[in-house]
């Protein structure tokens, strides 16, 4: 096969031999090689494939993600909202970049044609019907089962200051090191139980602790004092919604944890519970990417609702 520079393969194929003029080649010499460096938090040290990954997260435009948490099943069973995830979840794909489930719920509700990365919760927990939810959790996808489920980032519940701190630590551990056998990235869950108070000062420690032990994002929520948990953080913070509130509210939290160095959010109940769930994740994600006010994202979701 020739190249345009003239130089053709010799009669038995394999070996070049010049032939006519040497055309020009364009080495570009002196000009440095290109390195845009690597966008995400923390991870500018990863290989190739944790990053691509990443990238497909955190879109290289804001820099941010907006996350569709719909894993609340796991153990909530029919959330509200939740009833059908199969009616719920696919028509949010498209105003969404990242669809954060359970095998099961993806698997059973979620078209495989759908183009958004997923994120996927690989452990369990105690459910709702027992006191301490953080009471023996373990591993409920392995390392091959999320590959299978072409996932992009693995997600881990951990419960600081709980009785299961230290157990969940292991399985964050566990996670940590098979998604970084096959360039996964992992997500640390940040749980909030109902013996932990919101404080800086608790989130401080465990955004922090979760980092350390290896999670390349955390899932926390946001407090006053923010800042200073995403500056201590290294490794990027996306905040869950939490319970529902109004609209105006819930746009306002993401917009000051934006603005005080959150990522994105990880928000489920917040838009799959909003009077339009669709209005509601395109107003969160034009806080989250461009850069909009709480009140011009609500001005916005006010006027795509369907009344
Ligand atoms: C609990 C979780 C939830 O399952 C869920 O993802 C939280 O989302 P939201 O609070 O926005 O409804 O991560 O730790």
């Amino acid at each position: 096969m020739p190249d345009a520079d003239g130089i053709t393969p010799g009669q038995d194929g394999t070996k070049p031999a010049p032939s006519g003029p040497a055309q020009t080649k364009d080495y570009h010499l002196g000009v440095a090689p290109q390195d845009a460096g690597f966008p995400v938090k923390g991870a500018a040290h990863l290989e190739w494939g944790m990053k691509n990954r990443l990238a497909r997260m955190f879109r290289p435009d804001s820099g941010n993600t907006v996350m569709l948490a719909f894993d609340h099943g796991y153990i909530m069973g029919p959330t509200t909202g939740l009833e059908r995830l199969d009616l719920v979840i696919p028509p949010l794909a498209p105003y969404v970049d990242v669809l954060m489930g359970t095998r099961g719920g993806l698997r059973g509700c979620v078209p495989p044609t759908v183009q958004n990365p997923v994120c996927l919760r690989v452990g369990y927990d105690a459910s709702v019907l027992f006191d301490d939810m953080s009471d023996g959790g373990g591993l409920a996808c392995d390392i091959a089962g999320a590959l299978r489920m072409n996932a992009i980032c693995l997600a881990a519940q951990t419960f600081i200051g709980a009785p299961g701190e230290k157990n969940s630590l292991g399985l964050l551990a566990q996670v940590v090191d098979a998604g970084a056998k096959y360039g996964v990235p992992t997500m640390g869950v940040v749980a909030v139980g109902k013996q932990m108070a919101r404080t800086e000062q608790f989130f401080l420690l465990a955004t922090r602790i979760l980092a350390e032990n290896g999670a390349n994002v955390v899932k926390s929520y946001y407090c006053d004092g923010f800042e200073h948990v995403t500056a201590a953080c290294p490794v990027p913070i996306v905040i869950a919604g939490g319970k529902k509130l109004p609209e105006a509210e819930a746009l306002t939290m993401a917009y000051r944890a934006i603005a005080e160095g959150a990522h994105g959010v990880d928000m489920g109940r917040n838009i799959f519970q909003a009077a339009d769930p669709p209005a509601m994740a395109q107003a969160v994600s034009r806080v989250v990417h461009l850069g909009e006010s709480d009140s011009q994202a609500y001005e916005y979701y006010l006027d795509t609702k369907q009344r």
